[in-house]
């Protein structure tokens, strides 16, 4: 089904300037003969006030940058369409995994998270995997990463360590990385990041392109069928191309030589043709079940071991367009948790909770004001109506004298749709409890998984991991950091802490004592091999 495909192309085409040769002109449709010398009175004279056309030239190129993204500032999109194996009205109502002859169009955003916009593409980081899917019920965003756990099991700690991990505030520095103090003293001081941290660290952490990396949605979502029930969702990307790594001096070299290397592989590999792809993939939990799992799985810190939850392969999205311009469609694409569709829908995992309040917020500052999603890139294939109205930037003409609801007044009022007609409805989830500001005892396991991950690590992953923490940790001016760093990683394998400090020239540790152990082998005894990178 094309049509859909074309919806978006042919939305954006309305925004387009044509590319036929046209008379020089000012923003006002003034035609001009010059736009190289000032007016000036006399020829050697004075610029004079009057020269509206400097000033306009000049005045919007004072104008012409906005804020970078808080985080993930460096980006690169790309346009593709996405289409479903089969129908999953089983577990959802969402109309984009209903059909597989349905093509979905998407624009992807990838991104390193830390750096300026900027900065270079190879570094060790997080790396942004964001898909906006322009659905027949609107705009669905799964806006995930490409490491499955996160740093921090509660939004209210991401202010914490976004700070610390970012340049130094008194001479910014170091740019783009982690290997600095404050970032390993916030780690210490917050061990749950240790599974995270094993993925930073090791080859994931400087993959070979933006093709070859999985993508991961992190939070455990909600599919809703028709029938109002639910499933917990893990979502997940796999390259076609399979997963692939820099090593470390490969990635250092490249940095130097040519800071847009991810940006540039994935622009030339479409203008060739070669369209990368990436399989959706769903690992479902029944609502029953949620308390069967050794960890919890509202828990961000947490993956779901594949073993015990296998992914199923439930569609493709096939990357085939470049953009037509970096700032019109990267720079103001806008991406949040919270745009969302009928037959998907939230869960309590506190990190998704605190998501859901901070993109649009942030989106408000970064994009002037509240009429960002009339952006051409940010617009719905679906129309728009409401009475929201006026704001920074309004570009829609709302007519009719009244904006309020209900009235007697109006013949055109927004009409409320109801859930068969796929208006969306929030799933009925029975909550209740005491105010506390206390997490739930559930989420105390910090290293298990963390184990998991270095034990499913071939010799060479290992030797890699060793390095990534030589270089990390060896660049921390304080000594105690470095042995609190070494401490902590005890808990998630002794040979690992000892390599660490031979290697960042602090004490080796004890290993640590049975109880702590036996603790631990629990959870080591449900699966060993969930994190060795899949290739087809
Ligand atoms: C971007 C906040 C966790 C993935 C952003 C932005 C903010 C933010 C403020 C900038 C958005 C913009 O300016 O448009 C947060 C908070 C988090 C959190 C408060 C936790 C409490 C995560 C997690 C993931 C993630 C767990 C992955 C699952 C992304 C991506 C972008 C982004 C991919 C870039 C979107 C784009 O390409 O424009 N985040 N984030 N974030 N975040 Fe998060």
């Amino acid at each position: 089904n094309r049509k859909q495909r074309d919806a978006k192309q042919e939305q954006l085409k309305a925004f387009k300037n044509s590319n036929e040769s046209q008379s020089l002109s000012t923003d006002q449709g003034t035609k001009l003969p010059n736009t190289s010398e000032s007016l000036t009175a006399g020829e050697r004279g004075p610029t004079l006030m009057e020269d509206f056309h400097f000033r306009e030239k000049m005045t919007h190129f004072d104008h012409e940058r906005i804020p970078e993204r808080v985080v993930h500032a460096r980006g690169f999109g790309v346009h593709g369409v996405f289409k479903p194996y089969e129908s999953l009205s089983s577990l959802t109502s969402a109309s984009f995994l209903q059909d597989p002859n349905v093509e979905t169009p998407v624009f992807v955003r990838f991104s390193t998270v830390v750096g300026s916009r900027g900065s270079a593409d190879t570094v060790r980081d997080v790396r942004g995997f964001a898909t906006k899917f322009f659905t027949e019920d609107g705009n669905f965003d799964l806006v995930g990463n490409n490491m499955p756990v996160f740093f921090i099991q509660d939004a209210i700690k991401f202010p914490d360590v976004v700070h610390a991990i970012k340049p130094e505030p008194d001479n910014e520095i170091p740019q783009a990385s982690a290997a600095h103090d404050t970032f390993w003293d916030w780690v210490v001081h917050n061990q749950e990041s240790a599974h995270m941290i094993m993925w930073l660290l090791s080859d994931r952490g400087i993959p070979r392109s933006f093709r070859m990396m999985e993508g991961f949605g992190v939070h455990s979502f909600r599919l809703v069928n028709q029938q109002g029930q639910a499933h917990f969702v893990k979502f997940h990307w796999k390259p076609l191309l399979g997963v692939h790594s820099l090593t470390w001096d490969e990635a250092q070299k490249i940095a130097g030589k040519n800071p847009d290397f991810h940006r540039q592989d994935l622009w030339d590999a479409i203008n060739n043709g070669e369209y990368p792809e990436f399989e959706l993939g769903i690992q479902v939990i029944e609502e029953g079940q949620e308390h069967q799992f050794d960890f919890d799985i509202l828990d961000p810190t947490k993956i779901w071991p594949e073993e015990q939850v296998p992914v199923q392969k439930v569609g493709k999205m096939t990357l085939n367009r470049n953009q037509d311009n970096f700032f019109a469609e990267t720079e103001q694409a806008a991406f949040h948790i919270g745009n969302i569709v009928p037959g998907i829908d939230f869960t309590n995992d506190p990190l998704l909770q605190g998501r859901l309040f901070s993109y649009l917020d942030t989106q408000l500052l970064r994009l002037g004001g509240p009429n960002f999603h009339e952006i051409p890139i940010n617009r719905p294939i679906t129309p728009v109506h409401n009475n929201q109205r006026d704001g920074f930037h309004r570009m829609t003409i709302n007519q009719g004298k009244v904006a309020y609801s209900p009235n007697g007044i109006a013949h055109n009022n927004p009409q409320p749709v109801s859930k068969e007609q796929q208006g969306f409805e929030h799933y009925e989830e029975k909550v209740e409890g005491k105010k506390v500001r206390k997490r739930s005892a559930s989420f105390n396991d910090h290293f298990s998984q963390a184990t998991l991950f270095y034990n499913s690590l071939s010799e060479h992953e290992k030797r890699h991991l060793f390095k990534a923490f030589h270089f990390e940790v060896g660049n921390v001016k304080d000594p105690a950091i470095k042995q609190h760093v070494v401490e902590m990683f005890n808990h998630v394998s002794h040979e690992l802490a000892k390599k660490i400090a031979d290697g960042v020239g602090v004490k080796a540790p004890q290993p640590l004592n049975e109880e702590m152990t036996q603790q631990k082998s629990n959870a080591l005894s449900q699966a060993q091999t969930v994190f060795t990178p899949k290739t087809r």
